[in-house]
């Protein structure tokens, strides 16, 4: 019983400080096809030595710490090392960054549903975890993914993926480390925020049963959702308030006061538009939401940076002024204190 109890304090532990202080997540997890995509489109030679140095660039940017609680690695950056021969997972854990692995495989077209989308990487994760867990990462993120279209998502699509989360949370908390439990309904297309809403509602619930089902530690995971926005190509485009008003408002519904915090991913959206609608958040619900409202933030933090990185020692300096600000725009965004000045004056 003892154990049990201790276990649970740890990861209850780790999750309030995933979230604490107003800090957030950087997520830096890209896989090989990810990565090397944003690469290709700069023109960066895609090998395993730049998406080293470009790794090594933002952890090594000075002051990253100020705004950032933690990071999501993948698992080809845990094994390399800096120049200066430190481990990366060494690194964050010497500037207080608590470091995460992304653990999920990365997503099929599920079968019997050709327009839908499951993940993968069940099997074998005990394994794989009690080998992070070993090797000092303190948390875990599985990103599912929901597809909004003419006649989707099914209802098969989102219990298959509420399930899998729901796998991968549970395995997790075995191993005493934190589940990002990540369901990202996309934002392609051109449906209404109305839909997106109906949608996010639906998967998250689902999210919830299964996660109550299999006996996750509600207080000891995080949630990284996305926001409640219209499609990428919907004529209408709601403001950053009626984003703000309707993303609390689903999630309001559907999660428990016992999970502490909330941090969500960008998703496609620009990074300053990541920033206002979060800043949004915290200013007009400030202190009246039971969970922290935070940033797990991928493309929204590291873009400005990898366009002026572009693959050269030379940029690493402007490329980690520009991270750094991003960083910390959304601090700023965390306290409900975040305004274009702000992008204007860097
Ligand atoms: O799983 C997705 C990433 O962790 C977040 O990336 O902020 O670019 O959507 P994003």
């Amino acid at each position: 019983m003892k154990l049990i109890e201790t276990k649970a304090q740890k990861l209850i532990d780790t999750a309030k400080a995933m979230v604490a202080d107003k800090k957030g997540l950087l997520a830096m997890d890209e896989s090989y096809p990810t990565c090397n995509k944003r690469f290709a489109k700069l023109g960066i030679p895609e090998t395993a030595e730049l998406r080293r140095e470009y790794r090594e660039m933002i952890v090594t940017t000075a002051g990253l710490n100020q705004s950032i609680s933690g990071a999501i690695l993948f698992d080809e950056t845990i094994r390399q090392h800096l120049k200066d021969g430190r481990s990366f997972i060494k690194v964050l854990t010497d500037n207080q960054i608590i470091p995460g692995i992304k653990v999920d495989e990365g997503t099929v077209v599920m079968a019997g549903h050709p327009r839908e989308k499951i993940t993968e990487g069940l099997d074998n994760l005990r394994e794989r975890l009690i080998e992070y867990a070993q090797m000092g990462l303190r948390f875990a993120k599985w990103r599912a993914v929901i597809t909004i279209g003419d006649g989707i998502p099914t209802q098969a699509s989102i219990e298959a993926n509420a399930h899998a989360l729901a796998r991968y949370a549970v395995l997790c908390q075995e191993e005493g480390i934190v589940p990002i439990v990540e369901p990202e309904v996309l934002m392609d297309g051109d449906h209404t925020m109305e839909r997106c809403f109906e949608v996010t509602e639906q998967v998250l619930h689902t999210v919830f049963n299964q996660l109550y089902a299999q006996g996750v530690i509600l207080e000891g995971m995080i949630l990284k959702p996305n926001m409640i926005v219209p499609g990428l190509t919907c004529k209408k485009q709601e403001s950053d308030n009626e984003v703000a008003d309707a993303t609390i408002k689903c999630l309001l519904r559907t999660v428990p006061a016992a999970v502490p915090g909330i941090a969500f991913l960008s998703g496609g959206q620009s990074s300053e538009s990541a920033s206002a609608r979060l800043n949004a958040m915290n200013v007009r619900f400030k202190s009246k939401l039971p969970w922290e409202v935070s940033f797990s933030f991928g493309r929204a933090i590291q873009q400005p940076a990898l366009n002026i990185w572009h693959g050269k020692e030379a940029n690493v300096l402007e490329a980690q002024k520009a991270l750094y600000h991003r960083a910390a725009c959304n601090l700023a965004a965390r306290r409900g204190e975040y305004n274009d000045k702000m992008e204007k004056e860097y």
